[in-house]
């Protein structure tokens, strides 16, 4: 069972993509099978991130994929150790693992919300 992430608001702009990515490069850095769920399909950030680490055989390789609902990319968790979900939120949305907007004076946090399981 994966462990699961959720970096996901409807605001842009304050690193979502930026901290998801962290999360799952530093734990893929210490051999956890990790994927990056990209809810943001206008921008995919962390698809174009990958792309540009390939590109330089950067490791580790992160698996990252396009999602357009919560509840599809959910499905994918089974097959790895972290599944950190990024970008807007959608419906229908997990109610029962959505917790408190995680916030932090020294980041723009203060809109993000925080999913976290396993079940
Ligand atoms: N803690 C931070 N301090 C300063 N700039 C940041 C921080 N986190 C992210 N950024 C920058 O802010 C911009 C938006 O970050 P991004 O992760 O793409 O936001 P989002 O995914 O929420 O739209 C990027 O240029 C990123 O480099
Ligand atoms: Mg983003």
């Amino acid at each position: 069972m994966a462990l699961i992430i959720g970096v996901v608001s409807q605001k842009g702009g304050v690193g979502k993509s930026t901290i998801a990515r962290l999360i799952a490069r530093e734990l893929a850095a210490q051999d956890w099978e990790v994927k990056i769920a990209d809810l943001d399909i206008s921008q995919a950030t962390s698809y174009h991130w990958r792309a540009r680490r390939l590109q330089r055989a950067m490791e580790p390789d992160i698996s990252i994929e396009q999602y357009g609902r919560v509840d599809q990319a959910l499905k994918s968790a089974e097959h790895f150790d972290l599944l950190v979900l990024t970008g807007h939120r959608t419906r229908p949305r997990p109610r029962s693992r959505l917790s408190r907007p995680a916030t932090s004076s020294s980041f723009r946090l203060a809109s993000l919300w925080t999913i976290c399981s396993p079940a």
